[in-house]
Parts: structure tokens; sequence; C-alpha cells
């Protein structure tokens, strides 16, 4: 147990070492002739281009390329410009990374390194020691568990982290392109994705696509399309503004409804979606689409003009627009869903 006096000679011994550290000019470097500071630059340029190409390669999957010294010095920037220190700040993306191993332009620097004197060493190591704390000299290796690597993407990974909802719904989009998932691949001619803003507020969710909307490879451009299309205005947005998808991106034959199994194999493709656009409500449009995304079998007419959530964004379910354009008295009840939507959306 270390004692008061121990600790306060310890303090006061390193006190006397920082003191003598400052006196002997180890504390801050001191200024460089300005052609060492430029040729130092020049190399750090080339250091840091490095860098970055294989950071880069490193997202596109790309193989680094040789980056060539520059055929220019960089930039001298002069004692009295005061634009940059001497060392020039390490860039941040480098700050929180395990220190690197000194290369050769480091080792150039004049760099003096004076030695604590080893009983101030000795001390402070057992003071860390006394405290619970690791050795701040030391660095002892900490063991870590073997555990086993998952075979990884890490570029994927990264470019996952880093997409805009544009990209991600590119990506989603084309990764559809070929889907085999279900036999509703047999009979389409284009995969119906979605249609809109990436980051719309408010995102519509029908039931599939129509053999009109399979030939254009765009959602809802058939009558009821139309119908819906006015909705939208109605409610004070552009078509382009919303955002407009189905519970299956392909046409299911004969108009009829989307099976269980189908709607269950697309839904991935649905929630990733969702994910990707975040808007602030969802509506769904018909009894299918809302009995899936709620996870209830109660028809329409009970599911309907209610707030549900689907995880934390607000849900309203609504009659489809062909049923209203098959039973017109429908239609009040559905404007009177769509101005909750539009009150929750002014609301926020
Ligand atoms: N068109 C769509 O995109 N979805 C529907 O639910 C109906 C027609």
């Amino acid at each position: 147990m270390a004692t008061k006096a121990h600790l306060l000679q310890i303090t006061r011994e390193l006190r006397r070492y920082v003191e003598w550290q400052a006196k002997s000019g180890a504390l801050g470097a001191p200024e460089a002739p300005v052609e060492e500071r430029e040729a130092w630059q020049s190399r750090q340029k080339v250091r840091d281009d490095a860098r970055m190409a294989t950071m880069r390669a490193a997202l596109v999957d790309e193989k680094p390329r040789q980056v060539a010294p520059p055929s220019q010095p960089a930039r001298p920037i002069t004692a009295a410009s005061g634009e940059a220190p001497h060392r020039p700040e390490t860039p941040v993306y480098e700050r929180s990374a395990a220190p690197r191993a000194v290369d050769k332009a480091d080792e150039a620097m004049p760099a003096p390194a004076p030695q604590m004197p080893a009983t101030v060493a000795q001390d402070e190591n057992a003071l860390w020691k006394q405290l619970g704390s690791q050795s701040r000299r030391t660095f002892e290796p900490i063991e870590e568990p073997a555990v086993p690597r998952t075979p990884s993407r890490p570029a994927a990974a990264v470019r996952g982290a880093a997409m805009s909802a544009p990209e991600k719904l590119d990506f989603l989009k084309n990764y559809l392109a070929n889907c085999q998932r279900c036999a509703l691949h047999q009979g389409r001619t284009n995969v119906v994705f979605g249609a809109g803003s990436a980051v719309a507020r408010l995102m519509f969710i029908g039931e599939g696509p129509s053999s009109q909307d399979d030939k254009l490879g765009e959602p809802f451009v058939g009558e009821s399309g139309e119908l819906l299309n006015r909705m939208i205005v109605a409610m004070g947005f552009k078509r382009e503004e919303v955002y407009l998808t189905n519970m299956v991106k392909c046409r299911p034959l004969e108009n009829r409804n989307p099976g269980s199994d189908e709607i269950q194999q697309c839904s991935t493709y649905l929630i990733k979606q969702i994910e990707a656009i975040d808007p602030e409500i969802i509506v769904t449009l018909g009894q299918s689409a809302a009995q899936t995304l709620l996870q209830s079998d109660e028809d329409l007419g009970q599911l309907r003009g209610r707030w549900y959530q689907w995880r934390l964004t607000p849900l309203m379910a609504t009659y489809h627009p062909e049923s209203l354009l098959r039973n017109e008295s429908l239609k009040r009840a559905a404007w009177s869903d769509l101005q909750l939507v539009m009150a929750r959306l002014a609301a926020k």
C-alpha cells in the first residue's frame, strides 16, 4: 500500500522529471529549417496519398494503385505564414488507430528522446499498478480470447454503413433484378421495385404490380395508380415526393392476390426498403398489406382508421385504390384515414 509520503515523493520526482524535460528541449519540437520541413512534408504527402489509395481501394474492392511520388515538392509553408504547424496534425481517421511502425521518413526527423529516469519510471509503474490500472509504460499485451474469424467482407460492410438511402435502394434494386425466390419470377416482365423519393416522409405499400406495372417496371401506373396519384396530390404531395412499393415485386398472374409464401419470400426486400427510406409514416393500401405488416387477421374494415406502429414507424391502414374504384362509397373513409396521416405529418 503506497503511503501518502510515498505518493508525494513520486509526484515531486515526476515534476522534476518534467522540468528536466522542458529544460533539455525534450518538450515541444524545436523549429526545423525550412528545407527540412518542406522535404518532410513532401514525404508526408507521398505517405498520405498511399494511405488514401489503400483506403479507397478497400472501399471499392480494388487493388491499391501504386502512388507515384509527387513531381513537385509539397507547397512550402513558411514559418512566417503560420499556415501549418511544423509537424502537421495527425489526420482524424488516424488518431484512434494503433500506433503505426515508424518508417524511414519519420526516422529522419530530429526527435531527441530523453529517457525517463529509471527510478521514476519504476515508481510510476508501481503507482499505476497500485491504482488498479495497467502500467502505462510497459504496455503489456492483453491476452485476448482466440475468437475464430468469421469469413467477412469488410469492404462491403464499410460500404453498407456509409451508403446513402438512394444508394441502398439502388443496391437492393440491382440485387433483386435476378431474384428467383418464388414462382412469381416466372411470369414477370420486369421486377417492379418501387418508385419515388428515397428520402420520402410518406411511404405507400400496395399488394403487387398489375400487368401494366409489370410492363413498365413501375408501381401504380394503371387506373388505380391514377387514383392514387390524385389522392397523393390531395394530401399536398407530388407522386415523386412520396415512395410507392408493394408487398411483392413481381406481378401475380391473372391479377390474383399474392400468396402468403410469396409475400413471405419478398418481405426481406420490403423490410430493407422501409429501413433505407425510414419514412415518417407508412400507409398500407388494401387488406393484404395491412394484415401482413400488422401481423393480424382482422378485416381491413377493423384495421383502418387507427394508428399502429411498424417497428417504431407510425402506420395507417386504408383501402386500396382499386377497391375505391369498385366501391365509391369507401372513398369517404379512405379520405378520413389520409386526413389523419396529413395531420400527423403536419404536427411533426
Ligand atoms: N399496382 C401496384 O403497384 N400495386 C397494387 O397493389 C396495385 C396496382
